[in-house]
Parts: C-alpha cells; sequence; structure tokens
C-alpha cells in the first residue's frame, strides 16, 4: 500500500483527516511515497510502534552523515536534545528533568496559570483582536519561562527563536528555513550560555539552579547538555501548548458547540474537553522513529536503520478506539490517546500541558463568554505542526 500526498497540499494542510481515514482503513502502515518511509496510521500500530524499544529517535551510528556546516548551531544544539537521543544518555537527561518537574512544582504554578490569564484578559483590545498573540501564546512561554527561571521579558525573543528552530521539522523546510534556523539556535544558546553564567553565583528555586547543581557536579550534566536541555524546554514547553488552546476554542466557538462554551468549560468538565481537544484536533502530528534491528510488525519487516512515521492525530481518529471519532464530543469518556506520545520519549510537560489547558480555559469561558469567531480560523502551511495562523475573536 502506498500513499501519496504532498505535506504542503494547502487541502491537506487545512484538513488532513480524510487522508488519514483513507490510509487507516487501507492499512495499519503504508509507504508514505512523499516522505519516502512507512507510516503507521491506527491506533493500534502508533501504540504500538511508540513502546517498542527495537525502535527509537537516534539515527543508526552507520547511518549518520556529517552535519551540513551552515547548519552547524542549529546541530550544536539538536545533537544534545533529548527528544533526539536514545539508550544511557537519554535516561540520564530525562531523569534529571523529571527530578525536577516534580508534581508539587506544576501543582504550585496553577495560581499563577490563573493570574496571567486574568491578566492577559484584562488587557484583550475592544476590537477584533488575535486570540494566538493576545492569549495561548503568551501564557505558556510565560510559564516556562518562569518554571526555568528565565526572565519572562525574554518572552518575544524565546517566542521567536523557538519559531525559528521548530521550522526545522516542518515539511516546507528549505535554506531560508535553514539559515533562520541556525541563526536563531546560535542567538538562543549565546543567551542562555551568558543567562547560565550570571546565575551561577544567584541559585534560586528554578530549573535552571538546579540543572546548574547537576552540571557542576561535573558527571551528570554536560554544559552543552544542559544548554539544549533549557532549549529543548522553552521551544516544546509552549509550541505546543499555545496550538493546543487555539485549535480547541477555535471548535469550542464553532457552531453549535459555542452555545454551549460555559458547560464544557465548566470545573466539572474541563478535563475531560481538554483531553477531547488533543485527541481530536491535536498540534503535532507525527514523530519518527528508526528500526534498530529486523522486526516484522502489522505485516511489514522494517530492517534497521529503516524509518517509519507515526502519525498520532490520524490513531486519535481510529474508529476500532473511539466511537464516531470524527466528531469534537468532550462528554465522551476519556481513554489514552496520542497526542503526547507513548514509551520512552512520552511528553515530560504533559502534566503542565493539561494544567494550563484546564486552568485557562475555564478562565477565558467565564470572563469572555459572548467571545465569538471574528474570521473563519486557518492553519498554517507548518505540516507536521497543526495550529492556526491566527484566530480571530470578539469578545
Ligand atoms: C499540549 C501540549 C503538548 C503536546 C501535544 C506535546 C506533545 C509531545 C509529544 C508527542 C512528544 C513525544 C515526541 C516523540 O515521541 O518523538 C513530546 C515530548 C516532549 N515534550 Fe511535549 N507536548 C506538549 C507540551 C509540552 C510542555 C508544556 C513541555 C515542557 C514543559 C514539553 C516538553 C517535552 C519534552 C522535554 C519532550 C521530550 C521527551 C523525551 O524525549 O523523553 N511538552 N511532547
Amino acid at each position: 500500500m502506498t500513499l501519496n500526498q504532498s505535506p504542503t497540499d494547502p487541502a491537506f494542510v487545512q484538513n488532513p483527516y480524510p487522508v488519514y481515514a483513507r490510509a487507516r482503513a487501507a492499512a495499519p502502515l503504508q509507504f508514505w511515497e512523499d516522505y519516502g518511509m512507512m507510516a503507521a496510521f491506527s491506533h493500534e500500530a502508533v501504540q504500538t510502534l511508540l513502546k517498542d524499544r527495537r525502535f527509537g529517535r537516534e539515527i543508526p551510528a552507520e547511518l549518520a552523515r556529517p552535519h551540513p556546516s551552515h547548519l552547524a548551531p542549529f546541530y550544536a544544539i539538536d545533537d544534545h536534545s533529548m527528544l533526539e537521543l536514545d539508550g544511557d544518555t537519554h535516561k540520564r537527561l530525562r531523569g534529571l528533568v523529571l527530578r525536577a518537574f516534580t508534581s508539587r512544582r506544576i501543582a504550585a504554578l496553577g495560581p499563577e496559570i490563573a493570574a496571567l490569564s486574568h491578566q492577559l484578559i484584562d488587557s484583550f483590545p475592544s476590537k477584533d483582536f488575535d486570540l494566538l498573540t493576545h492569549f495561548a501564546a503568551p501564557l505558556p512561554v510565560r510559564i516556562i519561562a518562569r518554571l526555568l527561571g528565565v526572565p519572562e521579558e525574554m518572552s518575544p525573543d524565546l517566542l521567536r527563536w523557538s519559531n525559528a528552530m521548530v521550522a526545522m521539522y516542518q515539511a516546507r523546510r528549505d535554506r531560508a528555513v535553514e539559515d533562520a534556523a541556525a541563526r536563531a539556535a546560535a542567538d538562543f544558546s549565546d543567551f542562555i550560555r551568558s543567562y547560565i553564567e550570571t546565575r551561577r553565583t544567584d541559585p534560586r528555586d528554578d530549573l535552571i539552579t538546579q540543572l546548574i547543581a547537576a552540571e557542576e557536579d561535573g558527571t551528570r550534566l554536560s554544559t552543552d547538555e544542559m544548554i539544549a536541555t533549557c532549549i529543548l524546554l522553552l521551544n516544546a514547553g509552549h509550541e505546543a501548548t499555545v496550538h493546543t488552546i487555539g485549535n480547541g476554542m477555535a471548535r469550542l466557538l464553532s457552531a453549535p458547540l459555542r452555545a454551549r462554551l460555559a458547560t464544557h468549560c465548566a470545573p466539572a468538565a474541563i478535563a475531560a474537553t481538554t483531553e477531547e481537544i488533543l485527541r481530536h484536533d491535536p498540534p503535532l502530528h507525527m514523530f519518527t522513529r528508526y528500526a534498530y534491528e529486523e522486526v516484522t510488525l502489522f505485516g511489514h519487516t522494517f530492517r534497521r536503520g529503516d524509518q517509519v512515521a507515526l502519525m498520532l492525530a490520524a490513531a486519535n481518529r481510529d474508529p476500532a478506539a473511539w466511537t464516531d471519532p470524527e466528531t469534537f464530543d468532550p462528554t465522551r469518556p476519556v481513554k489514552t490517546n496520542s497526542a503526547f506520545g507513548a514509551g520512552a520519549h512520552f511528553c515530560i510537560g504533559a502534566p503542565l500541558a493539561r494544567l494550563e489547558l484546564t486552568t485557562a480555559l475555564p478562565i477565558l469561558a467565564a470572563r469572555c463568554p459572548q467571545m465569538q469567531l471574528a474570521a473563519p480560523p486557518e492553519y498554517g502551511d507548518t505540516y507536521h505542526f497543526h495550529g492556526l495562523t491566527a484566530l480571530r475573536v470578539r469578545v
């Protein structure tokens, strides 16, 4: 089975779900011509592959090629990012971050997320405005900056650097995108490096302080790893959350759901509504893995070095796992979906992202009960990221 589908085709970018449905109905695994690799579309295949340790993110050593020199600053970070590593190094880096991401520290952010939500709403313009730039983007970026201990005034730079860097994972990547990503990586890393220096003598109760302690211990974290970890957390800590809030609010404000905005965002309902937002229209659609040995699964034999795409958003609409999966139904029973991945790289930030959504959306719905769409929302040409270019609303 072969799938021919350009990931930059405008109709697909706006609504990839009919293509996913056809692909999934044909076979759980198919060769996606445009990516030159197998792709998994069913809930079972995606979950199985994500959890199978014979597959991983890191390229097998014999296939690794030197990075082109114009991308050196980008890969100086990416090569040390836990998201691109497996085995002991991944475990060590992930363990250090998990130790800092205690449930106590995450829960303590609840009141701060609430206060920041109110503050952002207080500053809403009186005319039509973009909910992404006025709410969905500043909220998570300022919260992750606080968690790390980076000054919030840096938020505009963090957003700019992060947007330029994550474009490297998008299908529209070209030389201009690569040059911008390399520049952003160099600037971001210069900032983090010098900021860490100023913080060495100024310990606080934040993640950077904890990472500095691990680095100074000399065995647990190298300086390059610390920089890469900070940048990964700052980037991953908001990119997906921004677009989950955007995609979710676009759905909740669409007819006929808008009439029930208050009900779906009520404290008793918001956890289920959040899971349905993540299931129905997640912000990240595809992650890839390499096979590390010969493996036969779902009728296909992978050889070492073969890549496979895990289609998270396709898995989330599998009729074998959910009744009437194309329908957005916040009242459906909650069941694990693939929006945060699964297995060794399962999203570290899932509890924080959930807390942000379950705190911010009820405040938004309660403070702006008259909110309505001011223009039909459009998705950006950023596949595999699936997020809106803007969400024009009026309150
Ligand atoms: C709704 C928001 C979010 C979504 C949908 C999301 C989704 C994901 C997914 C699918 C992965 C796994 C990628 C793979 O398996 O290859 C992942 C990994 C990761 N996420 Fe998130 N994420 C979100 C928010 C966050 C936040 C708020 C943070 C930081 C605080 C974060 C930090 C990370 C990190 C560090 C990893 C790498 C984990 C590893 O490699 O072991 N994410 N995320």
